[in-house]
């Protein structure tokens, strides 16, 4: 395992001694949301929990959590008590951006309705102001994504549609993803409203004011943001 593995494993068991039996858990999606996952079903296998219920948000996710003998149930509008999940950036007031791993969506639906929303990381995640690395991951509907695309850059937005191949990336949800290069001065609450009322646009990968607090993993060990 390499060293940043290892960081994201360390942040995940963090996280994951917050839950307790009987808890409804947001399964988060990624490369460090995938070790608390395992974590939870290592942790059911050895009867340290249970009676854990997990809520995934992705199929990716969903099916890791079975493999791994962690009960999924579908997603419903009863509060779940407690959400782990990755994120690609982490400011220092704890807002975030999410959904390079394509899941911005059913991440947002589910943490949204978390009481407790914890989020894992290395410390390469850490930014002192969102968009520093990471573009903004925006889910578009397929229909009409060009028009969409272009009412983007419209709002001086740069940025390209997810095309890892030939064919673009399509979300568990059918849509799009547009990776939006944030210009230098902006304001997210403002951006948010506004990308949200443009025609086309599903959701955005701004996670503001959501999370309670993240365990960040660093070679000195792991630091508490809250
Ligand atoms: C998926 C996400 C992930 O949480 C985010 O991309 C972080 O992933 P990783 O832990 O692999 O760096 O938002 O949509």
């Amino acid at each position: 395992m390499s060293d940043l593995e290892a960081l994201k494993k360390e942040a995940a068991l963090r996280a994951v001694a917050l839950v307790q039996s009987g808890m409804r858990v947001g399964l988060g999606t990624g490369s460090t949301a995938k070790y608390a996952i395992e974590e939870l079903g290592r942790k059911l296998a050895s009867g340290e929990l249970s009676g854990i219920v997990g809520v995934a948000t992705s199929e990716a996710s969903d099916s890791l959590a079975r493999q791994v003998g962690v009960p999924v149930e579908p997603f419903d509008p009863r509060p779940l008590d407690l959400a782990i999940d990755g994120a690609d950036e982490i400011d220092p007031d704890l807002n975030l951006i999410k959904g390079l791993g394509g899941a911005l969506l059913r991440e947002k639906l589910t943490e949204v309705q978390a009481r407790r929303f914890v989020v894992i990381a290395d410390h390469t995640k850490l930014v002192t102001r969102l968009g520093e690395k990471a573009p903004l991951p925006v889910e578009i509907t397929r229909f009409g994504f060009l028009s969409t695309i272009e009412r983007l850059r419209a709002q001086g937005l740069g940025g390209r549609l997810r095309q890892p191949g030939a064919q673009p990336y399509v979300t568990d949800n059918g849509n799009y993803i547009f990776d939006a290069q944030l210009p230098e001065h902006f304001e997210a609450a403002e951006l948010e409203r506004q990308l949200k009322g443009t025609l086309g646009v599903v959701e955005t990968g701004f996670f503001l004011g959501m999370a309670e607090r993240a365990f960040v993993a660093a070679p000195d060990g792991v630091r508490e943001v809250v």
